[in-house]
């Protein structure tokens, strides 16, 4: 029996390895995605999977497919779940998901096995992702399974069995990063009414020592996407990585929100997205520019069905489909230049131009008018508001 692991190389999947062979007497192959959490937690990943008993490691770049595929698609939905949450662990399961499936194909496995705790969001992620693409593969969850509670019981668990591990006691936050954000829970955090700590924040600086001039970035699109940053010619992966050093700065791209997980409790988490804040505000300066008020209006809500789609996990389904080829279509007329100034945590567009914008000074001035006859107005609004004329008139008199 073959097993392949979800694997990072934290305490949680390297118990996992030992307990999958014990418990289920199978070979384990770990695999291992590159979605851009970076290079500390992927070097000597592949020795570490197979000093802690694994058969093979397979690691996997993603990186350009996570950021082609999954994020850039969810930005053209404009999905912002619950508001604020830009769904950087969510995107990421789907695409890790997938690979890990064509990895069990590759070896011929007969299981998935995820390190996702029974309390959260991502367990149902992955196993929403293993039903559509892999329906026949059993799937293990051990977190579900054994009775161990904390990171002693893992630590002891695997000094009992003599194998080494780097990892520590203690470890204040649960994180969870990749190219497009870093999630930290736990800790303080699980008090929501204490206020994060310094050392919670990794990857963007504190907006209070951020520099004291702002700096302007030019974002160019065509068709949607991303191509250029400051004129220069960026892949996908790129610009992101870019926009993410240039807005990490200026300390854009926080947040500390309480969110309601899918299973049914509510968690504090602090989240960091610093190029995908300034992406998701550029785009959507550059639709509000382009598409008219009922598309707009349509978008609007296609976003919000998109971001609860993307953060329950529901990535591989027709309705996932169905609102991205529409977004597609959408986005075949952004195409433009958006600039963003950063200063002190924001990041505020300031400039547009697009070759399909509709925006039209004769039409918009308030000074001398030529196409717009304002007299026309007064019979629009008789008729746009009607129907609260004749309500108001049967209130007033019981009778229209
Ligand atoms: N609460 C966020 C979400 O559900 C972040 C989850 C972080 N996951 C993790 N394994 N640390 O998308
Ligand atoms: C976990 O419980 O495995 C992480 C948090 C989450 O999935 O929501």
């Amino acid at each position: 029996k073959k097993v392949v692991l979800a694997y990072s190389g934290g305490l949680d999947t390297s118990a996992i390895i030992p307990w999958l062979k014990e418990n289920y007497d199978c070979e384990v192959i770990a695999f291992a995605a590159d979605v851009g959490q970076g290079d500390e937690e992927l070097q000597g990943l592949h020795e570490k999977a197979i000093a802690t008993g694994a058969s093979e490691c397979h690691i996997v770049d993603l990186k350009e497919e996570f950021v082609r595929d999954y994020i850039y698609p969810t930005i053209t939905t404009g999905a912002v779940y619950e508001g604020q949450y830009l769904l950087g662990t969510s995107m990421a399961r789907p695409v890790i998901a997938k690979a890990q499936v064509e990895i069990a194909r590759k070896v011929g496995a007969d299981a998935l096995c995820h390190g996702c705790t029974g309390k959260g969001n991502d367990q149902v992620r992955f196993e929403g992702a293993f039903a559509a693409l892999a329906p026949d593969l059993q799937v293990i969850a051990p977190w579900r399974e054994w009775d161990m509670h904390s990171r002693e019981d893992l630590l002891d668990y695997l000094a009992k069995r003599n194998i080494k591990t780097s990892a520590s006691a203690t470890k204040i936050y649960s994180r969870d990063a990749n190219a497009w954000h870093i999630s930290h829970e736990g800790g303080e955090l699980e008090d929501p009414w204490c206020e994060p700590s310094k050392q919670v924040w990794t990857m963007t600086v504190d907006p209070e020592d951020a520099p004291n001039t702002p700096e302007r970035i030019q974002l160019s699109f065509e068709q949607g996407k991303l191509v250029a940053v400051n004129d220069e010619k960026l892949s996908p992966y790129q610009a992101l990585i870019k926009l993410n050093t240039l807005a990490a700065a200026h300390g854009v791209g926080r947040i500390d929100i309480v969110e309601n997980r899918l299973v049914g409790m509510k968690s504090r988490g602090c989240y960091e997205t610093p190029g995908g804040t300034v992406l998701m505000a550029a785009y959507k300066a550059l639709e509000l520019l382009v598409l008219d008020k009922r598309s707009m209006q349509y978008r609007e809500q296609q976003a919000i069905e998109f971001s609860h789609l993307v953060y329950d996990g529901r990535w591989f389904t027709p309705l996932c489909n169905a609102i991205l080829a529409s977004a597609a279509e959408f986005s075949q007329k952004l195409t433009g230049d958006i600039v963003v100034k950063l200063y002190k945590g924001q990041a505020t567009v300031v400039q547009r131009r697009s070759p399909n914008s509709l925006y039209s000074e004769d039409f918009a001035t308030f000074s001398k008018d030529e196409v717009y006859d304002q007299k026309h107005a007064e019979g629009f609004i008789r008729l746009f508001s009607l129907s609260s004329r004749i309500q108001a008139l049967k209130n007033q008199n019981g009778k229209v």
